[in-house]
């Protein structure tokens, strides 16, 4: 997709972080809005950001960990702008902690939002973004946490991963379509990830858990701006990577070393 004047972008986490820059950034260049989030007031901010500079944005409350919540979204949108041709996928919280701390309730609340709020998009949105037959794009926020398995993320590591696979496959699926794919996988970025906990439903609260120290970010922290500007460019020439952080090649590195070495040498 090389021009976004007069497509729908929805971004779900579009109230923070990067979300939001992602949501400003369609819209500077001329894309309507579709925000999704929990977050009342950061949605109507920065729909107010998009209209108070002439762009056009609507607002859905949305939980993407539910399903029907989803499907109402994309009736919305529709409804709202007739089109959809550009999902993010980027709402996600994270809980640290070593696996062996990790609860049921950690588990359920991670991965409802980071794996099935990603499926919840692509069930609700991708049937009707095909029959569109106007092209599109998919991006899903994974995290560098889903190429590198750092200590002590060990149940956001899982979701990120499994994230990073099913857009690897995504992408190969919906080429015939003209549906392009983009995971982001930065390492730090200055938002509100480590107060994911305001958004944590009381159901999936844990008073007891046994919670270690947030994990040190390693590299630089990039803002927000910096990380919707590379997914910008990255639906332009349709690239399936966005590693926002060159620190990331030597991890990299290390672990496709560790894998060749474990390969037997005929
Ligand atoms: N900040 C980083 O360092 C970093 C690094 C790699 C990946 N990421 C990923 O980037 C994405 C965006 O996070 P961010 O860093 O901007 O954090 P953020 O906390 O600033 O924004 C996340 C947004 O998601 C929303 N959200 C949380 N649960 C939701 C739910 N169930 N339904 C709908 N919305 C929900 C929050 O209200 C918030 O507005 C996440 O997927 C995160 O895992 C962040």
């Amino acid at each position: 997709m090389d021009k976004f004047r007069d497509r729908v972008a929805v971004v779900t986490g579009g109230a923070s972080g990067i979300g939001r820059a992602l949501a400003l950034a369609f819209a500077r260049e001329g894309a309507k809005v579709i925000l999704a989030d929990l977050d009342d007031p950061g949605m109507a901010e920065v729909a107010q950001t998009i209209k108070s500079g002439g762009g056009q944005a609507v607002a859905v409350r949305t939980d993407v960990s539910d399903l029907g919540q989803v499907e109402a979204l994309a009736e919305k949108a529709w409804q709202a702008f007739g089109a959809v041709h550009i999902l993010c996928n980027n709402a996600g919280v994270a809980v640290s902690g070593g696996l062996e701390a990790a609860t049921r309730k950690d588990w359920q609340w991670v991965i409802g939002v980071n794996l099935w709020g990603v499926i919840h998009g692509l069930l609700a949105f991708l049937p009707r973004i095909i029959a569109q037959k106007q092209g599109g794009h998919i991006v899903n926020t994974a995290s560098m946490a889903g190429l590198i398995a750092t200590q002590g993320l060990g149940v956001y590591n899982t979701t990120k991963y499994a994230v990073v696979g099913l857009s690897e496959t995504l992408v190969k699926d919906l080429k015939p379509y003209g549906i392009g794919v983009s995971v982001l996988c930065p390492m730090g970025v200055e938002t509100r990830i480590l107060e994911s906990e305001r958004n944590r439903p009381s159901a999936l609260r844990d008073s007891d858990a046994k919670r270690g120290e947030p994990v040190p970010l390693i590299g630089r922290t990039l803002s927000p701006e910096e990380v919707a500007a590379q997914v910008l460019a990255a639906i332009r020439a349709n690239q399936l990577y966005v590693i926002t952080h060159a620190e990331g090649l030597e991890p990299l590195r290390h672990r496709f070393q560790r894998m060749e070495q474990a390969i037997p040498k005929a």
